[in-house]
């Protein structure tokens, strides 16, 4: 449709404000609407790092970012390619945690799409009022459990916007065929329940049985309307999230980033330390301190994992223990669920992590407890003591649950330990060296894997492209790097790795059937011609 004048400017995917040129300005009733400078995206780029530099704090960069994108798309993109490393942080965690937090109060205007269990019955009618017609991905959240903050309700929309923001800025997605979605199910939180400015349904959560029959109809109103459309589910409570995936993992084109992204990230970080500790995963023996849905899905990518090394799934499970917080999963536990019940091994009953580190002598622990201060000096040692080069990975965040501190992890043990965080830590100095510690943040795989099954149209995206996209992720890190403490590639280059990521995961859906698009001569090559990239186009007027 043809748009003019103020249509333009309030069209995020087409307005150029100051770069519209003269002529365009003449052509679409645009003269007198903006200043009279002609500007180009660089010295706009120049004004937004400027008035961010006078933000005071990361809340208000987020808030400035997400006004920026809701006025200019090419705008923002070119903003955050200027500086990954700065601005991931801010449109994603850890300041999207804040903006959630502060969603009803920070709101100025809709996203996306929220679908309330009270619009049963009208789904696809309701899906049906996004204009985009060709959605490649939606990204659901029922906000309830957004990061490690717990039930946040329709807040939890920050979560969709932003990851769906990392498939463009970190992989190249195009945005015009992404839709945040909040399936507003109600809240369990009596804070937000009781806040005038809570923007969702003030009611409680349903029946996993009500939720279940909502989900149903949503998938099929999905499968109707977007029949190439990728569902990432995310920020689900942990249950909810396991069961749905292991409903419909195997018979639609979706994923879960919390259990399938996370266990490749953990998956990429232990394939990254043991180019240090020299071994193969298989033979590791890996204590998980948290046994949620992260851990689940780590162990499991794990067990995956080994599998490709050529052991049994009863083998690589017995390498695997988990520690929760009633303690060690083992034998006598009556309060398990089924996934955890897959790693019940023989051991006494112990609530104390040095005891179980000491029997079970893991080779990797890894914490998402998501209690901080948990991995004390005495657990550290133990590790030490233990192995030549303990790995030691401390992944719940914000950075107050961090299980321990790289600065910690370094100094106890004598900088020996192979270290990654779910956070990202200053560098450390220890002993006259400087270690660089690693940040094991799902942007690291989960827009590599959307690009590919973006281009290859992926019937499926099973475990094989998240241990696929862990390899490649892996095998980016130099040997420098690795030796500063890197396990993962600087965040500074993010583009480039997660393209170079999703060329080996396309070829891998190519290999297993599961494109839906014919193979091209070319993959690398047929990869960078779909790629977005944030430049106004004369062709956009
Ligand atoms: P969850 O709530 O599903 O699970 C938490 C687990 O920790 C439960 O098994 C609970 O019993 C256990 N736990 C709680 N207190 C404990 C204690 N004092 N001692 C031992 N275990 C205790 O949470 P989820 O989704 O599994 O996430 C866990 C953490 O991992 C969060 O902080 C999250 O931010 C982080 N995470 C990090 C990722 C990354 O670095 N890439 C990815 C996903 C999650």
């Amino acid at each position: 449709m043809k748009l003019n004048g103020t249509a333009i400017l309030h069209d995020n995917a087409r307005n150029k404000s100051t770069a519209f040129t003269r002529r365009e300005r003449d052509a679409d009733g645009l003269v007198g609407l903006l200043p009279p400078a002609v500007e180009t995206l660089d010295t706009q780029v120049a004004r937004c790092l400027m008035q961010l530099g006078k933000k005071p704090n990361d809340l208000e960069r987020y808030i400035f970012l997400s006004q920026l994108a809701d006025d200019n798309q090419t705008l923002f993109f070119k903003v955050l390619s200027t500086d990954p490393t700065r601005f991931t942080p801010i449109v994603y965690d850890p300041t999207v945690g804040t903006a959630c937090l502060e969603f009803g109060h920070i709101y100025r205007r809709p996203n996306g799409i929220y679908l309330s269990i009270e619009q049963r019955g009208q789904v696809k009618q309701v899906l049906s009022h996004w204009p985009a017609k060709d959605v490649r991905f939606i990204c659901v959240s029922t906000g309830g459990r957004i990061l490690g903050l717990g039930d946040l309700g329709a807040n939890g929309m920050g979560i969709p916007i932003g990851k769906l923001q990392l498939y463009t800025a970190c992989a190249a997605v195009p945005p015009k065929c992404l839709l945040p979605l909040l399936l507003d199910c109600g809240t369990d939180n009596e804070k937000l329940l009781a806040d005038p400015l809570y923007l969702g349904l003030k009611r409680k959560r349903p029946s996993s049985a009500d939720l279940d029959s909502f989900v149903e109809e949503f998938v099929q109103a999905v499968q109707e309307l977007y029949p190439k459309c990728c569902l990432h589910f995310e920020d689900w409570k942990g249950t909810d999230a396991l069961r749905l995936l292991a409903k419909y993992g195997d018979k639609i084109s979706c994923y879960n980033d919390d259990i399938q992204g996370t266990g490749s990230v953990a998956v990429a970080g232990f394939y990254s330390a043991l180019k240090l500790v020299k071994g193969q995963l298989k033979d590791q023996r890996l204590l998980f301190f948290g046994a949620g849905s992260a851990a689940i899905g780590m162990a499991d990518m794990t067990v995956a994992a080994m599998k490709l090394e050529g052991v049994s799934e009863a083998d690589a499970r017995a390498r695997i223990s988990l520690f929760d917080v009633n303690g060690l999963i083992e034998p006598s536990r009556t309060d398990l669920n089924s996934d955890q019940k897959r790693y019940v091994h023989p051991h006494a009953p112990t609530k104390n992590l040095l005891d179980a580190v000491n029997t079970i002598k893991p080779t990797i622990l890894i914490g998402v407890s998501t209690v901080g201060k948990t991995f004390t000096k005495e657990v550290v040692e133990a590790m030490t003591k233990l192995n030549p080069r303990p790995v030691i990975f401390a992944l719940s965040n914000p950075t107050e649950h961090a299980e321990c501190t790289a600065e910690e992890a370094y100094t106890w043990s004598g900088g020996k330990a192979v270290f990654a965080a779910g956070v990202q830590f200053d560098p450390v100095n220890l002993g006259g060296k400087t270690y660089l510690p690693g940040q094991a943040n799902n942007f690291y795989i989960f827009p590599a894997v959307s690009l590919a099954v973006y281009a290859t149209e992926a019937k499926r995206v099973p475990n094989e492209l998240f241990i696929e996209a862990a390899k490649a992720m892996a095998d980016q890190v130099t040997p420098q790097e690795l030796e500063q403490g890197m396990l993962f590639p600087p965040q500074k280059d993010i583009l480039k790795i997660e393209i170079q990521t999703a060329i080996a995961v396309a070829r891998k859906i190519f290999d297993l059937n599961l494109a839906c698009v014919k193979e091209p001569a070319d993959i690398s090559a047929w990869i960078q011609s779909l790629l977005y990239k944030p430049e106004y186009s004369p062709e956009q007027n």
